[in-house]
């Protein structure tokens, strides 16, 4: 047995939890899981001929360290089989485990990058189609172990499709605007130094490669879809052919975004013409020079002729001949092109009722059906618009039938809650994925043309945009990590169940405890329609402010202007008329069967009411509800559910190790107060438009409340808030120095909650305390944009506005409460409301 160069002893050094490892920790099992397991474990690893660098080799090594960590056993690692008694970790290709025993176990069936695990009796067997299939076999059954389960198992599995790729929208220059990582909230990039270049330090590249191999994601796109054309600067070169050797031995393949216009903004011609032959040539050589120094190049990713980028319709070529030229130079490669459809016109006409952003893909691309190079990929967004909380499939992947196709989902929560708001995004994927799009009237499920059979394409997959950063937690938060490796998990199979993901992300994250996987699953269950709830209803889109941070409510900000994500919304009435009797046509895009359902109200689902219907605010629903209660009750639902979050995380404490506890309570208890902003924000808003009341008298009655600008002020004062709604009674209060906001309590003796809503905005961290009859209830600083990650915001509004609470607070009438706040920079301790909440009372 000749050993290979792998040192056990460096490995599975304990760390702080703080998140770095994602769901790889490799915790050690306790005794009562292992039970007896360990008495005949095997005793070495055998990687089949595994060349350092290379996956084999990885897996091998992955298998040692996980193995010592789960068990606490140390095994040696030799890439031949020397001795067949000792019971061994066999790892290896097919064609290398043929070689070497003459045949395949008979249950070994399998396509690219598929793999085969067999642990029955003392014998371990692993055989991927390729490395990578090994790579992810491995991690397979680090993943049982890890889990606590021993479970004797045999069995092939294959990815549903062969694109499984990451999206990191990546910035090389950190210009201020959108940040290092476009809608990313875990810190900066780890690719790109901020000031035009590859990182010196690149070390959190392989451990993001590890993180994506376990989830099998075999691409990853290294910079933003907004591409900067001096990535492909010469000293960038060097940078790019690094990072590829960093992630190769994951079985990870980079990809790159492109600019359309780089052969004349950054390449000197005087063209940027796909179809002329100087620019041809142009890319010609940035793809030879690419293969040259990254032989194993995934392909390119093309976001052409929107928001602006630019593309081949400026030189009236198609969006075909755009992505066939550069599909041609990397062709023979055996390289991909992802040609996004994200296509449309953000300065659209909002005064013509028949205009529809959500028309816009297939305007674009139906008619270029069949022109697309073999190795083109056209990459679909889940909505025709744009990651909304809710939207109806794109009608594009049942329309275009001799392209292949991906579908762009988003680890980014960009309208969804930024990675501040737990999110668990699986059960609204699964609502596409799991669309029957009728297809000549057959069951043809979203997901059935991702893997070709309803089109047989050989060619498709899963995309998703990514916002990893230098944050140790990468995406901001622990809990948002789940997300991303559900990702993985169903662009492997698209029918696993989001419960049961989730399940072995707790696990592998924090642990084999009961309470504390119940706890995370029933919340994470509950979180996306709580989202729903307290943002958009019925398909009305996420109601943020699309004009600025995408993240608090701004309804207004969606219509009248150009980017076309209206609600149509007036005094009588609300949504988007999208039948082909009266309206845009959208319904009709759809195949024949799905068309009909969304043409009539009577037959479109509740949820997408809006979306395809403009109807009064009167209008039934399925329910039985007007379309404004179900704004209202919905809002109210949503905010009571997140405010159950903090309390069901408190559960836990002990549970989880205190690192990753009290990180994700104060994002919970963030949550909670924010979910509030959000529901009085929408209710306001409607309420004032449609001048309708909440028939339970909630909305505008808030019998807890203080008002700041209602105490008696000294150093404070009263400013309008806009949008107006995002201020209790529309007014806030600031100052510039100290300030001080009095009032005599008024309520009955007893014990209570004390909430204050105030902003915190950037530029300053201000300071607060509030107190009772002289005495201290609590300080805190506005110090949240440093603690949260969000885009946060320079104005009082939607994404500034917060609270805090301090629970079980003793009040007897008559109390003296007196808040202070002293400005801090451009912050000028700016305050909404005081809430004194009995126990029990959310508001
Ligand atoms: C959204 C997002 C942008 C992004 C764009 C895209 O509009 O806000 O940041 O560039 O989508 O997907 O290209």
């Amino acid at each position: 047995m000749r050993p290979l160069l792998w040192i056990a002893s460096a490995l599975a050094v304990a760390r702080a939890e703080d998140g770095l490892d994602g769901w790889l920790r490799y915790a050690r099992l306790r005794d009562c899981h292992t039970g007896g397991q360990l008495d005949d474990f095997a005793t070495s690893i055998v990687a089949l001929n595994a060349t350092e660098g290379a996956p084999l080799h990885t897996a091998a090594h992955e298998l040692q360290v996980g193995i010592q960590g789960i068990l606490g056993l140390e095994l040696d690692v030799s890439d031949s089989v020397t001795d067949k008694d000792t019971s061994s970790i066999i790892v290896a290709t097919a064609q290398a485990y043929e070689d070497e025993f003459g045949s395949l176990p008979e249950a070994v069936d399998l396509i690219e990058d598929g793999f085969y695990l067999s642990n029955k009796g003392d014998d371990t067997v692993i055989i991927g189609s390729n490395e990578r299939g090994a790579l992810y076999g491995a991690f397979e059954y680090l993943s049982m172990l890890a889990q606590g389960n021993f479970d004797e198992v045999a069995y092939s599995t294959n990815p549903d499709a062969p694109i499984r790729w990451a999206n990191q929208w990546d910035n090389l220059w950190d210009n201020g605007t959108h940040g290092p990582v476009e809608r990313g909230y875990g810190g900066v990039s780890i690719f790109y130094d901020g000031v035009g270049h590859v990182r010196e330090d690149l070390s959190r590249v392989p451990m993001l490669g590890r993180l994506l191999a376990s989830i099998r994601v075999n691409g990853i796109v290294i910079n933003n879809v907004n591409a900067d054309p001096t990535i492909l600067s010469e000293r960038n070169w060097d940078g790019v052919e690094e990072i590829a050797n960093l992630f190769r031995p994951w079985g990870v393949r980079i990809g790159m975004s492109l600019n359309f216009a780089s052969p004349q903004t950054f390449g000197g011609l005087d063209s940027f013409d796909p179809l002329d032959d100087q620019v041809i040539d142009w890319w010609q050589g940035i793809s030879d020079e690419m293969y040259e120094r990254v032989p194993d190049f995934a392909g390119y990713l093309v976001k052409a002729n929107s928001e602006g980028q630019p593309g081949p319709l400026t030189y009236n070529r198609t969006l075909a001949d755009g992505a066939n030229m550069f599909a041609k130079t990397i062709a023979p490669h055996g390289g991909i092109v992802m040609f996004r459809a994200f296509v449309y016109n953000h300065l659209a006409d909002w005064t013509d009722w028949h205009a529809d952003r959500a028309n816009a893909a297939v305007e674009f691309f139906a008619e270029l059906d069949g022109q697309f190079d073999d190795n083109v990929v056209v990459q679909i967004k889940y909505g025709p618009i744009d990651f909304q909380v809710r939207e109806p499939v794109s009608p594009l992947f049942s329309t275009l039938r001799e392209t292949a196709m991906a579908i762009e989902l988003q680890v980014t929560q960009e309208y969804l809650g930024q990675q501040c708001h737990l999110v668990y995004l699986p059960p609204l994927w699964q609502t596409i994925l799991d669309f029957d799009l009728r297809v000549d009237g057959q069951e043809s499920r979203t997901r059935d043309v991702l893997n070709g059979n309803v089109f047989g394409k050989k060619l498709g997959g899963y995309t998703a945009v990514t916002n990893v950063g230098m944050d140790p937690t990468w995406l901001g938060s622990h809990l948002s990590m789940s997300n991303l490796y559900a990702f993985g998990r169903l662009a492997w199979d698209p029918t696993l169940d989001s419960g049961a993901i989730l399940d072995d992300w707790t696990r592998l994250t924090f642990g084999l405890g009961r309470s504390v996987r119940e706890t995370i699953r029933a919340m994470s269950l509950e979180s996306w329609p709580a989202y729903e709830n307290y943002t958009g209803n019925l398909g009305i889109q996420t109601l943020t402010d699309i004009l600025y941070t995408h993240y608090g409510p701004n309804p207004a900000s969606q219509d009248n202007n150009g980017w076309g994500q209206w609600t149509r919304a007036d005094g009588d009435s609300i949504g988007m008329d999208r039948t082909v009797r009266n309206g845009t046509g959208n319904a009709g895009q759809y195949q024949p069967e799905v068309a009909a359902r969304y043409e009539e109200t009577e037959t479109t689902p509740d949820d997408l009411m809006l979306w395809f219907h403009h109807v009064p605010y009167t209008f039934e629903l399925h329910s039985g509800k007007t379309v404004i209660q179900h704004f209202y009750d919905a809002h109210y639902a949503g905010a009571e559910t997140a405010a159950t979050f903090p309390k069901r995380w408190e559960t836990l404490r002990g549970r989880v190790d205190d690192e990753r506890f009290e990180h994700e309570l104060y994002r919970l208890t963030y949550q909670a107060g924010h979910s509030l902003v959000w529901r009085d924000a929408i209710n306001e808003f409607y309420r004032n438009l449609s001048g309708i009341p909440d028939v339970h008298d909630r909305v505008r009655h808030h019998p807890w409340r203080i008002e700041a600008e209602d105490m008696t002020l000294d150093g404070y004062v009263p400013v309008d808030v806009e949008p107006a709604e995002t201020a209790s009674q529309y007014r806030a209060v600031v100052t510039n120095g100290t300030g001080t906001a009095a009032t005599t309590l008024d309520f009955p003796d007893g014990t209570y909650n004390l909430a204050v809503n105030y902003y915190d905005v950037v530029g300053g961290n201000a300071t607060y305390s509030v107190a009772l009859d002289g005495k201290t209830v609590g300080t805190w600083q506005g110090d949240a944009e440093f603690r949260l990650g969000k885009f946060p915001s320079e104005f009082l509004d939607g994404h500034s506005a917060i609270r805090v609470t301090f629970e079980g607070v003793p009040i007897r009438r008559g109390d003296e409460l007196v808040v202070t706040g002293v400005a801090d920079g451009s912050e000028q301790a700016p305050l909404d409301y005081v809430s004194v909440l009995p126990l029990g009372v959310v508001d």
